[in-house]
């Protein structure tokens, strides 16, 4: 496995690569790597000839305030896992080689990034698309994998690629959870062992919305109050949001009657962690494929 921290080195040999006729993947992270990373790696593997991975802790997607000094950054154990995984090119850039001092262009988005996590963390999704961007030029990936678990996040890239004409197709990877089913996330090692606990009540809310779906329940507002409960009924946990949205144009649904997503957004103690799962009203046939969350694809 290759170590690249200089973009341009980057660029070069991810041009090489393609002048020799190999397919390209990119699995963009931030680093302290886990099992739900390591399942993006495997269907970028699936895809492709070549896996590149990225590991940058974006300072442009953090607002004041918020974690990006205490990020978990454990390089020799991420390099070791990506080496497991087949990886054949680790680009761990530093930041003042992503970003001058004085950039002054950068990608944003006004109509799905406006709700969700686009609401409560101002500018996140303008750092995101700006480093996705940059690591697509850079990486130059035939496709790139994204988990689900950042389904705002995947959705708003899919736009981005198809509004600005990048060449690059958007894959989007089920969200891999613990046995308790907590969606795994890097910022889960922030917590305390009873929050942990505490943790799994953002994945059973989110069932507990689902029963109700499946029983027949289409309404938004219902089902937001369901999940609302739940939450409400674990100790220290505080709802920063929870919404029953469109999956395609992510506006709020008041009726779920096509694909829809309900997504939330829980604080404990001081961590912030998101989840989401997919309402699809169509009855499932017998022998018909498993529900889009269950496999890779787009969103
Ligand atoms: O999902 C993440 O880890 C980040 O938002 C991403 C896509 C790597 C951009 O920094």
């Amino acid at each position: 496995m290759l170590i690249l921290t200089d973009p341009s080195e980057m660029q070069r040999s991810a041009m090489g690569l393609r002048r020799n006729g190999l397919k390209l993947a990119l699995v963009p992270t931030m680093g302290c790597l886990h099992e739900g990373h390591l399942s993006l790696v495997r269907e970028a593997a699936r895809r492709a000839d070549r896996v590149i991975v990225s590991l940058f802790v974006n300072p442009a997607q953090f607002g004041p305030g918020e974690d990006f000094a205490r990020y978990p950054r454990p390089f020799e154990h991420d390099a070791a896992l990506c080496r497991g995984a087949g990886v054949h090119i680790l680009f761990a850039p530093a930041p003042e080689d992503m970003y001058a001092p004085d950039a002054s262009v950068f990608v944003d988005e006004g109509r799905i990034s406006r709700g969700l996590c686009g609401s409560s963390r101002p500018g996140h999704f303008k750092g995101v698309l700006t480093v996705v961007t940059k690591l697509f030029n850079l990486c130059r990936p035939d496709l790139a994998v994204f988990g689900r678990k950042d389904a705002q996040q995947a959705r708003l890239i899919r736009q981005m690629a198809r509004d600005l004409n990048f060449p690059v197709e958007i894959v989007v990877a089920p969200t891999v959870r613990e046995g308790d089913g907590l969606a795994m996330s890097s910022r889960n090692r922030y917590l305390s062992g009873p929050d942990r606990k505490k943790a799994t009540c953002l994945h059973s809310a989110l069932q507990a919305a689902r029963a109700a779906f499946e029983a027949g329940e289409r309404g938004g507002a219902a089902l937001k109050a369901i999940i609302g409960r739940r939450i409400a009924e674990t100790p220290g946990a505080a709802v920063e949001y929870v919404e029953i949205v469109d999956a395609e144009s992510f506006e709020p649904a008041a009726v779920v009657r096509r694909p829809a997503l309900a997504a939330l957004a829980v604080r404990l103690g001081a961590t912030r962690l998101i989840d989401n799962i997919e309402l699809t009203p169509e009855p499932q046939a017998e022998g018909a494929p498993p529900p889009p969350e269950d496999r890779a694809g787009t969103l």
